[in-house]
């Protein structure tokens, strides 16, 4: 359809430049998809004003240009100066016999995706999860489409956390727990080293804000505990062998959970290379922000200011080396982005995190294009999604929270399963199950606008009906018993021919799935996909409810089949890039 569309806005450029020789128009005009047409032009409108001419006048040069395609059935001009499109039966069956293909976008240019991205010693949050799945869908379409996929994990393996940590460490190890569960003891150590720095605050007589790990500040306020903790930092900075080991330890342990996480997530990355890969890197990125003047000396710190935006106000500055010579998370943010530079010369570099490091990006974004960069910048960002109380149930948002918010989703999956069908197997069900726990949690996430605010319920979660994963699961396997049974039958797909409103209907949406996943590719958002995959389930079931497959005589059930197989095959790409599996029976 995106070919189509394609010759049909630059015919219709063509014809414009022939009839208005005086007025510039672009290579192509746009022929959308719509609800009144099987496509539509609003060319005329866009362009009346420049021509001097009323748009009905323009809309019938572009209405002529369009017709005499020979995908098209007739063209007409409606309204103001729309152009409607309808497309011939027998194009729009070819097109569908037609093997699924994609538009290639990216013609394999680089596409960094910076996703996932925990923190080390950290506890892990929800946040995290999102970013993932988001990730990895955004991956996923981006590759289809074209480009050549780096999936990056910047995983926060450097920082303050880690003083904190080798203090809690060396007071209040507990040597069998960590044996037995490592990462569960880090969180254990890293909440015990919170409250003790909070309990000394509040000794001090000191406001305790919310999350502030008191970085900034002055020394002589800081509790005796932060003072350990940052001499222990230090330590680690200059090379002390003790707390590089533990380090790599605390590293090392941390990273096996992850994993699991992502193992079990079917994620993937081509590189992991976290804060510290960019650690020697950091001086020099300040020296060159100041020797380039984008960069400035304040109390003995060095920041980045923004100028006043003309309508709005200024971002506040960037802090880009502390006072005692630390270097920050910005940093660090500005020497990857110029190291992915020379590494992969993106076409574009993207970045998966919650809206709360929105003025982050932006700060950091404008301060690597003062230092020259080019490529496309692009912040993707996601509204937290609210956990109600007791949805996460051990130790709020760890690892061991993801795993166990995916044990519960795999087994209500599976009384589902179990209550839904007597013959499958055991092992079967079960694998049915993991698909659609797993696939309704990662599709709870990608269904949404990921700019709202979404509350994780298990009801929605997985919900038969309705847009969810398990539905279109459901649905898939449907199809797929509907088809074996047809074959049992000795019933064969054939050459499609559009009888009915139903199969032309379905057809239309078919054709849909390479458009639907370009808009993803090029917006970043996966609900678009997932709009698009819900639409085409619901259209197949009201194809499926008016019309006979198995009992229609034979060249239209042949046909019939045919639109079946090709939904079912639509249904699991797109899947597919959400990162969701079907299952052939449920
Ligand atoms: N580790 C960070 C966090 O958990 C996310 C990193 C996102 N990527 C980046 N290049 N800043 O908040």
């Amino acid at each position: 359809m995106f070919t189509l569309r394609d010759e049909l806005g630059r015919a219709a450029a063509e014809a414009l430049r022939a009839a208005f020789p005086d007025v510039t128009f672009p290579d192509t005009v746009s022929v959308e998809r719509s609800q009144k047409a099987d496509l539509q032009s609003s060319a005329a409108m866009q362009f009346a004003r420049a021509a001097k001419k009323p748009p009905r006048e323009l809309a019938d040069v572009i209405a002529k240009s369009i017709a005499s395609h020979p995908a098209v059935e007739r063209t007409e001009v409606a309204g103001a100066g729309f152009v409607n499109v309808a497309l011939r039966d027998a194009w729009l069956a070819s097109q569908v016999m037609a093997p699924l293909a994609l538009r290639d976008v990216g013609h394999g240019r680089v596409a960094v995706i910076d996703f996932s991205s925990p923190n080390v010693a950290k506890p892990m949050h929800i946040g995290h999860l999102r970013s993932t799945i988001l990730g990895e869908a955004l991956a996923r379409v981006l590759r289809a489409a074209g480009y050549t996929v780096v999936a990056d994990n910047h995983l926060g393996d450097w920082g303050t956390q880690f003083g904190k940590l080798l203090v809690a460490w060396k007071r209040w190890l507990d040597a069998a727990a960590f044996e037995a569960n490592p990462v569960g003891e880090l969180l254990r150590l890293y909440v015990a080293y919170t409250k003790e720095e909070k309990a000394q605050r509040e000794a001090l007589g000191a406001v305790v804000k919310g999350d502030d790990d008191g970085d900034d500040a002055p020394e002589q306020a800081a509790p005796e505990i932060l003072r350990e903790a940052r001499a222990e930092l230090v330590k680690l900075q200059q090379g002390d062998a003790e707390n590089v080991a533990l380090w790599k330890r605390f590293i090392d342990v941390s990273m096996v959970e992850f994993e699991r996480m992502y193992q079990r997530l079917d994620v993937h990355f081509d590189v992991t290379l976290g804060e510290s890969f960019y650690n020697s890197r950091l001086p020099g990125t300040v020296e060159t922000l100041l020797a380039k003047g984008i960069a400035e000396h304040s109390e003995g710190a060095v920041i980045v200011t923004f100028e006043k935006a003309r309508d709005g106000e200024a971002m506040p500055p960037l802090l880009v080396r502390k006072a005692d010579g630390g270097f920050l998370y910005g940093t660090t943010d500005i020497a990857t982005v110029l190291y992915r530079e020379e590494r992969w010369q993106p076409a574009r570099a993207i970045y998966v995190t919650d809206e709360r490091q929105q003025l982050h990006f932006r700060q950091f974004f404008a301060a690597s294009r003062r230092l020259g960069v080019t490529t496309p910048l692009e912040h993707v960002w996601f509204g937290l999604m609210r956990m109600p109380e007791g949805t996460i149930s051990t130790r709020d948002g760890n690892v061991i929270g993801l795993e166990s918010l995916l044990d519960e989703a795999e087994r209500r999956a599976l009384e589902v399963a179990r209550a839904a069908n007597g013959d499958l197997g055991e092992d079967e069900i079960r694998e049915v199950a993991r698909k659609v726990g797993v696939g309704a949690v990662k599709y709870n996430d990608l269904s949404r606008d990921r700019t709202t605010l979404v509350t994780f319920t298990w009801e929605k979660a997985l919900a038969l009906t309705g847009n969810t994963a398990p539905y279109l699961q459901y649905a898939y396997a449907r199809l797929r018993s509907m088809l074996r049974k047809a074959a049992e039958q000795g019933f064969a797909a054939g050459e499609i021919v559009v009888r009915e409103p139903a199969e032309r209907a379905l057809v239309m949406k078919l054709l849909g799935y390479a458009d639907a996943v370009d808009e993803v590719a090029r917006s970043l958002k996966p609900h678009l996909l997932c709009d698009y995959l819900y639409d085409l389930a619901t259209t197949f079931s009201t194809f499926y409810n008016e019309l006979p497959v198995l009992k229609s005589e034979d060249a239209v059930r042949a046909s019939r089949l045919a639109l079946a197989v090709r939904t079912a095959e639509t249904l699991r790409a797109g899947l597919a890039l959400l990162g969701i599996e079907v299952a052939e029976r449920m």
